[in-house]
């Protein structure tokens, strides 16, 4: 047997609901590789402020860092909104990913037939899009300086922050993109705003710098108000898009809306050595957290992505992707996928059917 070690980071809101089914689902799906896990379960966000008085805790970091992967819920809620930036749950996730230096995010949002309907889209532009957001996570203006408040010469208050990014920062998240790219369509879009921002013509420069190596992949460049636009408009056209991290936190949930909810979309980031961090792309849905109404999906899908990218274990993953399809085969949505003829369910019952397709999947093989 194999015997890996995850850190569980339930956090707040729907975290915690919806990590106890990605666990199940984790833990029963690589049982029948004979891989065991040991799972740790630590403070984070605004359960370990409540508790500790940071979002952070150095004991999490460093069970974080010495485990083989990390699976996190969401963190945040209105109890802890008007806190100070430092005592703020959103703080202790970027501390997070900085400690585990997790530079690459990759956000793959792919429309999958059975919920082509629950998409906004119409039929013909949802249907069939696969796309891979590639999202650099440890610089840009989430971690700029200088950054704060202050006055400026009229003595108004002011609050800033800088958008900045070293070559090196740019040259090894192109790098995670073209290699994607690689292993997908071998199309890459660069998204920025390099007609304004420096940091972006930088980007640029890199980019194409860098593509000279990958002959292979097709890049191709766009601004991020035209990205927004284009990705509504005909998401086909993209199948990589790699670009900075602020871009890439909301192109990605707008990528999301197209697959029909931010309920679905998992994500994986990842540095060069050590282990990964795993979470869905949404948030702690506070207005539907204690309800037992959260699509569990999105983690469990995480969870998949930490077998494939954190493990190497394909198999496992690949048998919670298919327990995943074979669910929402036999009707079963919760309410942000919900559409007429389906069975609507709750958290807890969603999770359980994955389990059972699970099993029904291995009898069947
Ligand atoms: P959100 O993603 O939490 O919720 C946006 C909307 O999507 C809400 O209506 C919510 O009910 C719905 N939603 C999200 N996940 C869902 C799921 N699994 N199933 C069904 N519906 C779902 O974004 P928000 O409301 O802007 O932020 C809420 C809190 O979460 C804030 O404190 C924010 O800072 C935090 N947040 C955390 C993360 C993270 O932990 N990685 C990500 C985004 C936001
Ligand atoms: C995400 C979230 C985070 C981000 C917040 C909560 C810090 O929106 O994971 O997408 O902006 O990266
Ligand atoms: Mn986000």
């Amino acid at each position: 047997t194999k015997r890996y070690t995850i850190t569980l980071l339930p956090g707040d809101g729907i975290g915690p609901e919806v990590i106890a089914v990605a666990k199940n689902v984790l833990q029963l799906a690589a049982s029948f590789d004979g891989i065991e896990f040991g799972f740790k379960e630590m403070l984070m966000g605004g359960a370990a402020l409540d508790l500790t008085g940071v979002p952070l805790p150095e004991e999490t970091l460093s069970e974080a860092r010495n485990s083989d992967a990390v699976l996190l819920g969401a963190i945040g809620g209105y109890k802890w909104d008007n806190n100070e930036k430092h005592l703020k749950p959103e703080t202790g996730l970027l501390q997070l990913r900085a400690g585990l230096k997790v530079f690459a995010n990759l956000r793959p949002a792919s429309v999958l037939p059975q919920l082509v309907d629950a998409s906004t889209l119409k039929k013909e532009v949802a249907e069939g899009v696969d796309l891979m957001v590639v999202r650099e996570l440890t610089g840009g203006i989430y971690f700029g300086k200088p950054r704060g408040f202050g006055t400026n010469d009229s003595g108004d208050e002011i609050g800033f922050n800088t958008e900045i990014y070293a070559a090196y920062e740019i040259d090894r998240i192109a790098h995670v993109a073209f290699q994607t790219a690689r292993k997908r369509s071998c199309r890459l879009c660069s998204v920025d705003k390099a007609n304004v921002l420096e940091a972006s013509m930088l980007w640029r420069k890199r980019v194409t710098a860098i593509a000279s190596q990958y002959p292979d992949v097709e890049l191709s460049h766009m601004y991020v108000d035209n990205a927004a636009m284009q990705l509504v408009r005909n998401p086909k056209q993209f199948d990589t898009i790699v670009t900075n991290n602020i871009f890439g936190d909301i192109l990605s949930d707008e990528a999301s809306m197209i697959t029909g909810s931010i309920g679905m979309l998992p994500s994986a980031s990842i540095s060069d050595s050590g282990p990964g961090l795993y979470e869905p792309i949404h948030g702690s849905a506070p207005d539907i957290a204690g309800m037992d109404k959260a699509n569990p999906l999105a983690a469990v899908l995480s969870a998949a992505m930490l077998l494939k990218y954190g493990l190497g274990e394909e198999k496992a993953a690949q048998r919670i992707e298919l327990a995943v399809l074979d669910t929402l085969n036999r009707g079963f949505r919760t309410g942000d996928i919900y559409s007429a003829g389906n069975k609507l369910v709750g958290c807890k019952e969603m999770g359980e059917e994955v389990l059972k397709s699970v099993e029904s999947k291995l009898a069947a093989a």
